[in-house]
């Protein structure tokens, strides 16, 4: 075969921490909206994918972020979150301090063997200490450079949007100086299923990240028991794309059922194909759940 022929993408980066530290309200800020506004009492119950853009030594980048539940009951969740990730970002509140979803977040990205990079946020509140929440995390082995360690601490408000440049460009240094972020685009995309959900008059939607080749219109795909021909795709804007480059989130509607989160996707040559490769799969699946049954 030829040489693989690869190009820069951009770094996914998986938010995690602590319930209401502020994740999502981060993601807001830097994207301009208000998806905070949107959840049921405050509390993010599922996986959300966005790209973010900037400009870091006169050079657009793109970032891809991936908002995690930081509620307790969400370990699972959080754990497929990082699955697909370069970076994570730890965000704790400055008030809170450090507390057992920070801590548990940690380990997962250390699980992941993915590099950190700490967003300590909520300065503007009135008992913010942003220094209680370094002397916290070198505790537990994560030291900010300042104090001679190797991670990047970054003091932000996604309230006064103090820093959230800062955090940006952190994220970029983190992931050049670090990481070798290429992929083929050219190749039959392959990804992996992030949310999926049941939409009336839509039917499955999957939100699927592509890591590897570009996503197209037309495309037959595999998306864990799932399969189908991709009647339309949409970006984290709302709007209607006909192509998904390596590390874009995308929604994808045309699936027979809603994949699971943490599922792979793949695209195969065609519709025959996509249905007998979904097929074993869903035989499998019943045959597990039948066997974990009888036990
Ligand atoms: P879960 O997804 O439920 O774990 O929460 P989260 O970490 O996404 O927190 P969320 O973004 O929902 O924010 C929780 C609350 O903190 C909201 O009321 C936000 O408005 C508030 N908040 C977030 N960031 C800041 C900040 O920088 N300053 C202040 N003052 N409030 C903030
Ligand atoms: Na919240
Ligand atoms: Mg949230």
């Amino acid at each position: 075969g030829g040489e693989e022929e690869l190009v820069a993408r951009p770094p996914v980066v998986t938010v995690m921490g602590h319930v209401d530290h502020g994740k999502t309200k981060l993601l807001d800020a830097l994207r301009k909206t208000n998806v905070v506004a949107g959840e049921a009492g405050g509390i993010t119950q599922k996986i959300g994918a966005y790209q973010v853009s900037t400009e870091v030594d006169d050079q657009e980048r793109k970032i891809t972020f991936i908002d995690t539940p930081g509620h307790e009951a969400f370990t699972a969740m959080r754990a497929r979150g990082a699955k697909s990730t370069d970076i994570a970002v730890l965000v704790v509140a400055a008030d809170d301090g450090v507390m057992p979803q920070t801590i548990e977040a940690l380990n997962i990205a250390r699980a992941a063997e993915v590099p950190v990079v700490v967003a300590v946020n909520k300065i503007d509140k009135p008992g913010a200490d942003p220094s209680k929440v370094r002397g916290q995390l070198t505790e537990y082995g994560l030291v900010p450079e300042e104090y001679g360690g190797d991670t990047m601490f970054v003091n932000v408000s996604a309230i006064t949007r103090d820093g959230l440049d800062d955090l940006l460009e952190a994220i970029v240094l983190t992931a050049d100086a670090a990481l070798d972020l290429r992929a083929n685009d050219s190749m039959d995309s392959q990804g992996i299923s992030i949310e999926g959900h049941l939409e009336t008059g839509r039917g499955p939607i999957a939100t699927v990240l592509v890591q590897r080749g570009t996503l197209r219109v037309g495309d037959s795909i595999v998306a864990g028991p799932a399969h189908g021909r991709v009647r339309a795709m949409i970006n984290d804007a709302g709007e209607s794309v006909k192509e998904a480059p390596p590390s874009m989130p995308v929604q994808v509607l045309g699936l027979t059922a809603v994949p699971g989160a943490g599922d792979s996707f793949l695209v195969v040559s065609d519709d025959r194909t996509a249905r007998q490769i979904a097929d074993r799969r869903s035989a499998r699946l019943r045959a597990a759940a039948q066997a974990a049954g009888a036990r």
